[in-house]
């Protein structure tokens, strides 16, 4: 049974129940229209409406004057995440004194598009401010636990899901040696992940991390933590899949590793997507990645880490699906087609009340299914 079915708070049970009659409403809507109109989507927000999932996307507070950046991400984009804005570093720079202005100004430009937001990340090795990084056992543990009651009590209410703790596992699927694990011991993702429960019940509660892009010792240590995780009640709802990928990437196991996961019944997220390459090799690349979430029920949504190439974190290898003059490439048109050709099958959630549902296993067990 999972833990949203066997101990999900009231309140994230009704987010829960409320997004999946939204995502049933959204695929129905998108059921009509496509019917009644016959044609596809013509943008990435509309087209994964379709499905009842979101296609976000990355962005900065400060590129939002840029009358380019902004009309397409409001033309294309149904979520956003900050990219760097609501990190330990941006958001407590210095102890106890919180600074949420990038963040809400994000927070306030989504809601007024209809846009859902990720919140990005609470508790991560890297970008921590300079006063925590010399910090030592429980002093670090307050630092830690404060500083997730602190901004996700700021966000309470406002995000759909947040990275609790991003990227603690090595590749070979041990414990990154961070100052976290060796200060705080192995419990602290654990610790981690109830505080920001209690500070925000509404949020599904993600583990984020890179290279699990397939069944591999990494994700398959995420997989035990996760397995293990559920089995003891520790509030976890989703993992995210960061997958930034290359043209050649091997994607062989992509959709059977996101699988697992929802087979544990937890949601998956692709996180960060973006795919150095460019023409056909790289279109291919993204169309695989938007077909493995489209066959996962429990994938409710795919996020590419930025808009424009004109601003990837990875300076030149254009990895994104508008290059740096805001015009489609080829991998855009790809995502597009794939995200239609969708059955309008939404995302599946525990206590999911839609009738085209995801009802994995544990689900029917939980006594919830309808007959
Ligand atoms: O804010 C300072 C600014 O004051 C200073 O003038 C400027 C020049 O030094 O640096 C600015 O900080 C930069 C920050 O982005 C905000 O722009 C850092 O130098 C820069 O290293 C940082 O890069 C970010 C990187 O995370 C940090 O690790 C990237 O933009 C961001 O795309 C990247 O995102 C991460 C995800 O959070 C987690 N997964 C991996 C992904 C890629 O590394």
């Amino acid at each position: 049974m999972t833990r949203a079915a066997e101990q999900g708070h009231p309140r994230r049970r009704i987010r829960t129940a409320v997004a999946a009659l939204t995502s049933a409403a959204l695929a129905a809507t998108g059921m009509l229209a496509f019917a009644g109109s016959a044609h596809a989507a013509d943008t990435l927000r509309g087209a994964a409406e379709q499905s009842g999932r979101y296609y976000g996307a990355a962005i900065g507070p400060q590129l939002l004057g840029e009358a380019d950046y902004t009309s397409t991400l409001n033309a294309e984009f149904n979520s956003v995440v900050a990219e760097n804005a609501m990190k330990w570093d941006a958001t407590e720079p210095n102890r106890g004194q919180f600074t949420f202005g990038g963040g809400d100004q994000i927070v306030a430009h989504a809601q007024s598009q209809g846009m859902e937001v990720r919140g990005h990340t609470l508790v991560w090795h890297a970008q921590q401010p300079g006063w925590v990084q010399g910090l030592g056992g429980d002093d670090l543990r307050r630092a830690m636990l404060d500083h997730i009651d602190g901004v996700a009590g700021h966000y309470a209410g406002q995000i759909s899901s947040w990275d609790v703790v991003n990227e603690a596992f090595e590749w070979d699927g041990s414990r990154r040696q961070s100052n976290l694990q060796q200060q705080l011991g192995d419990g602290w993702i654990e610790e981690a992940f109830r505080a920001a429960d209690a500070a925000d019940p509404a949020a599904k509660l993600c583990y984020n991390d890179f290279s699990t892009d397939g069944i591999n010792a990494k994700s398959d240590g995420i997989y035990r933590m996760v397995e293990d995780f559920l089995a003891r009640g520790v509030p976890i709802d989703c993992v995210g899949f960061q997958s930034h990928l290359g043209q050649d990437s091997d994607l062989s196991t992509y959709q059977q590793n996101l699988q697992r996961f929802a087979d544990l019944g937890v949601d998956v997220e692709i996180t960060e997507l973006d795919v150095g390459g460019s023409g056909a090799a790289q279109a291919n690349v993204y169309r695989g990645v938007t077909e493995a979430c489209l066959a996962v029920s429990r994938c409710t949504g795919i996020t590419v880490w930025g808009i424009t190439d004109k601003y990837s974190w990875r300076g030149d290898e254009s990895p994104l699906l508008f290059d740096a003059n805001y015009q489609k490439k080829e991998a855009y048109y790809a995502v597009l087609e794939a995200l239609n050709g969708a059955a309008a099958e939404g995302p599946g959630q525990d206590g999911d009340l839609s009738a085209t549902s995801y009802h994995p296993a544990s689900w029917r067990e939980s006594g919830q299914a309808v007959s």
